[in-house]
C-alpha cells in the first residue's frame, strides 16, 4: 500500500500525541466542507437507486452527459488500466502516486515523464495520465494543450486520461464537458472542494462504451445510498459553491503568503494546498509534527504539501508552529 496523507493514527502513535490534538495540513482535502444535513431514515435502509437523481444533477454540474458514479475516483484509478490490453503508458511525474501503481499492477509498460518530456514522448504512448491541476506541484494545463494531445492519441486510438479531482475550484479549466470525445477520460472527487473525503465518491466522465465497461466491472452499488444523496445535494448547491470558490482562493494566497514568509515560498499550489520544494522538507515536516501539526512529507522531489488550516485558530497555530520549526531546524 502507498502511503497518503491524513494518517492521522500513526502519526498519533508516532509522536505520542492524541488523534484529537493534531492539526492535519497533510490531505487537500477542504478543512470547511460542504456541511452534511441528517438524512432520512430510508437513506440507509434501502437499497442505493440509480433513479435518485444523482446522474441529472453531476450532469448539470460538470456539463457532460456521460458519467458514472464510483466509490471515490481511486476506484476507477485501480480498474481503468484494466480495459486496455498491455500498453505503454506515460504517467506524469510527480503526480498522485496511485496511477503509476495501477498501471503497473495490471501489467503495462509505464513510462515516468516531467511535464517538459509530454511532448516529445507522446507519440510512442498508448495512453497519456495526468492530474490537472497536478498533486503536489500544482502545476496547471490548459486545455488547449490537453484536446491537442488527446487528439494526437485519438488518432491511434490512444486515451488521455485528465485526473481533476483538484479541478472544482476553477471549473473554467475542465475538459469535463469535452469527454464526448472518445478516448478522452476526465476523473473527478468529491474529496476535495466539498471536503466528502469519507464518503467516498466520485465520477468518471468518457464515451458510453468505455463507462459501460467500467459499470460492469464494478458491480452494482459501489456508491452507498447515503454517499449518493449527500453528493447529490451537494452537487445542486451553487449557492455554497459559488461561495466557497472566492473563500478557498483568499486562503490559498493567505497560506502561500505565510510559507513565503517563513521562508517556504511555494513553487506551485492549487485552492486546497500548497507545495514548497525545500531540502529541509524532513526536518521541517518532524519539527512541526512534534508540535502536532501534520504535513505531507515528498522525498523525490523534496518538499513539503501544507493543506487549509480551516477557522482563524488553526491559522494562528501554524503561524506559532512554522516559526518555532524554523528555529528548531536552523
Ligand atoms: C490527484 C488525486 N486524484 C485522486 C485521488 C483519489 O481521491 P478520491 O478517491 O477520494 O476521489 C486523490 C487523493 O488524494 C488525489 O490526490
Amino acid at each position: 500500500m502507498l502511503e497518503h496523507g491524513g494518517n492521522i493514527g500513526a502519526a498519533s502513535a508516532h509522536y505520542g500525541i492524541p488523534a484529537e490534538q493534531w492539526l492535519d495540513l497533510s490531505t487537500g482535502i477542504n478543512p470547511l466542507g460542504w456541511p452534511v444535513p441528517v438524512l432520512p431514515p430510508e437513506t440507509w435502509s434501502r437499497l442505493p437507486q440509480d433513479d435518485d437523481g444523482l446522474v441529472e444533477t453531476a450532469r448539470r454540474y460538470y456539463g457532460s452527459e456521460d458519467l458514472l458514479p464510483v466509490a471515490g475516483s481511486q476506484a476507477a484509478i485501480q480498474i481503468l488500466p484494466r480495459l486496455r490490453a498491455r500498453a505503454r503508458i506515460g504517467v506524469l511525474t510527480p503526480t498522485y502516486a496511485e496511477h503509476t501503481r495501477a498501471w503497473i499492477a495490471a501489467a503495462h509498460e509505464v513510462v515516468s515523464l516531467a511535464v517538459s518530456a509530454i511532448e516529445n514522448t507522446l507519440d510512442m504512448l498508448d495512453v497519456l495520465v495526468l492530474a490537472n491541476p497536478n498533486n503536489p506541484t500544482g502545476e496547471a494545463f490548459d486545455r488547449g494543450t490537453l484536446l491537442t494531445w488527446h487528439a494526437r492519441l485519438a488518432t491511434r486510438g490512444g486515451w488521455l486520461v485528465v485526473d481533476e479531482a483538484f479541478m472544482d475550484a476553477t471549473p473554467e479549466c475542465s475538459l469535463a464537458s469535452e469527454t464526448q470525445r472518445g478516448g478522452l477520460i476526465v476523473l473527478r472527487s468529491l474529496g476535495k472542494f466539498f471536503g466528502l473525503a469519507g464518503a467516498r465518491v466520485g465520477f468518471v466522465l468518457g464515451a458510453p462504451a468505455l463507462l459501460a465497461t467500467l459499470r460492469e466491472q464494478l458491480g452494482p452499488w459501489t456508491v452507498s445510498g447515503p454517499a449518493r444523496a449527500i453528493t447529490r445535494a451537494a452537487l445542486a448547491d451553487l449557492v455554497w459553491q459559488e461561495a466557497a470558490r472566492p473563500r478557498l482562493r483568499q486562503a490559498a494566497a493567505r497560506l502561500a503568503d505565510l510559507l513565503a514568509h517563513h521562508g517556504l515560498r511555494p513553487a506551485g499550489g492549487t485552492a486546497l494546498f500548497q507545495w514548497a520544494p525545500t531540502p529541509q522538507a524532513r526536518s521541517l515536516h518532524e519539527a512541526l509534527a512534534r508540535q502536532g501539526i501534520l504535513t505531507r512529507l515528498f522525498t523525490d522531489p523534496t518538499g513539503l504539501r501544507f493543506g487549509l488550516p480551516g477557522e482563524e485558530a488553526k491559522w494562528q497555530r501554524l503561524e506559532a508552529a512554522l516559526t518555532a520549526a524554523r528555529r528548531a531546524v536552523a
